[in-house]
């Protein structure tokens, strides 16, 4: 029986993660004097809007995360991991250089009966990218129930000596279940990279004959990346609206990429959205990068603010440099 396409896919359920290991910027800050590195609170919070992140403990990987978080989304779908038959994993640190993270959470959470999983690299636009690619299985017919999971341990890839970097990231995870559905969840998407842009905000080194050959650790032209991310995501929102045939007015909420609260309240500012109609843990989570829009989607669903029925514009920018935004109808 050749199976009608399903039209549109909806997200079921959602659910996150944080490591209990809670940084503050006053604890960050003495760990870091003890490395002769000069940082404080003040700074920290008045030009970022960072008061704390969370850091996982070093046995701890993006999918142990990452399973946590799906555990939860799956309880809140009222579906089991025999329902799902895809895992879509955006992660930039991943467990091992191969397989993917998906896998990984796969074999984890007892999925067996061999769906599709595949790891997405897009650094911060991550969750984005994984859940346009998951839409569109659905809507073609390949995948009913899809597990989209950002997940994150950005701890590893900081250099505690570099204070225009490390103070800036946390580690977590969130993760939707998108479902096959007869009604509109997600309305449209918009994907974009420029790889031109690469240079400003990268992880350069290379796993080569046994270890890692070049640097490491995350580096990043704050300033250049600010500078371009204030555009994309003002155009990016702007696409996607006209995509989906709405309008600025029709948002209920908007859950940006948490990277730094002044570029949340410029984009706000440019889609003439108040601050109470924008999601922000930024404060509490630093930037957890792929995990950093389900966590806070999640987050805001939990606490009631996001309820069935409002629309929702979620919009990242990361790493690529890439960018995207996806509106929807929860
Ligand atoms: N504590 C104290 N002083 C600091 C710190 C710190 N942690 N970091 C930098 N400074 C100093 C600098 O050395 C500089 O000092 P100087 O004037 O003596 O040279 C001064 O503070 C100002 O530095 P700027 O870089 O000009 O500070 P800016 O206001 O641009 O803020 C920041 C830096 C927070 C990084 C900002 O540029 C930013 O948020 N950029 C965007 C980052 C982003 O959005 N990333 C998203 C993508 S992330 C991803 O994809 C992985």
């Amino acid at each position: 029986m050749i199976e009608s396409t399903p039209r549109h896919s909806r997200i079921a359920g959602t659910g996150s993660a944080l490591p209990p290991r809670r940084v503050d910027n006053v604890e960050l800050a003495a760990e870091l004097a003890e490395r002769g590195i000069d940082t404080s609170d003040a700074w920290i919070v008045e030009r970022t809007g960072i008061r704390a992140r969370h850091f996982a403990a070093p046995e701890v990987n993006a999918s142990d995360l990452a399973v946590q978080a799906a555990r939860h989304a799956l309880e809140a779908a009222g579906l089991q991991g025999s329902d799902i038959d895809l895992i879509v994993v955006a992660t930039s640190t991943p467990d091992m250089t191969f397989p993917s993270t998906a896998t990984i959470v796969q074999r984890k959470l007892g999925i067996v009966h061999g769906c599709p999983a595949l790891d997405v690299q897009a650094v911060c636009s991550g969750f984005i990218y994984a859940t346009t690619v998951a839409d569109a299985m659905i809507r073609t017919g390949s995948a009913r129930h899809a597990l989209v999971i950002g997940a994150e341990v950005f701890s590893r890839i900081l250099n505690f000596d570099d204070r225009t970097t490390c103070v800036l990231f946390g580690d977590g995870a969130g993760a939707v279940v998108l479902s096959a559905s007869d009604t509109p969840g997600i309305l449209a998407t918009d994907l974009h990279a420029d790889g031109r842009h690469l240079d400003i905000l990268c992880t350069p080194g290379v796993v080569a004959r046994g270890g890692v050959l070049g640097d490491p650790f995350l580096r990043m032209d704050g300033q250049a990346v600010f500078k371009l991310a204030v555009g994309v995501l003002e155009s990016t929102a702007r696409t996607v609206l006209e995509k989906a045939g709405r309008r600025e007015t029709d948002i209920d909420w908007l859950v940006p990429h948490q990277a730094n609260i002044r570029i949340m309240q410029s984009t706000a500012r440019k889609l003439k959205l108040p601050m109470d109609k924008v999601i922000v843990t930024v404060d509490r989570h630093g930037n957890t990068s792929a995990a950093s829009i389900p966590l806070a989607f999640d987050e805001a669903v939990r606490s009631g603010r996001i309820q069935r029925g409002d629309t929702v514009l979620l919009e990242g920018v990361g790493g690529g440099f890439t960018w995207g935004a996806v509106l929807l109808d929860f």
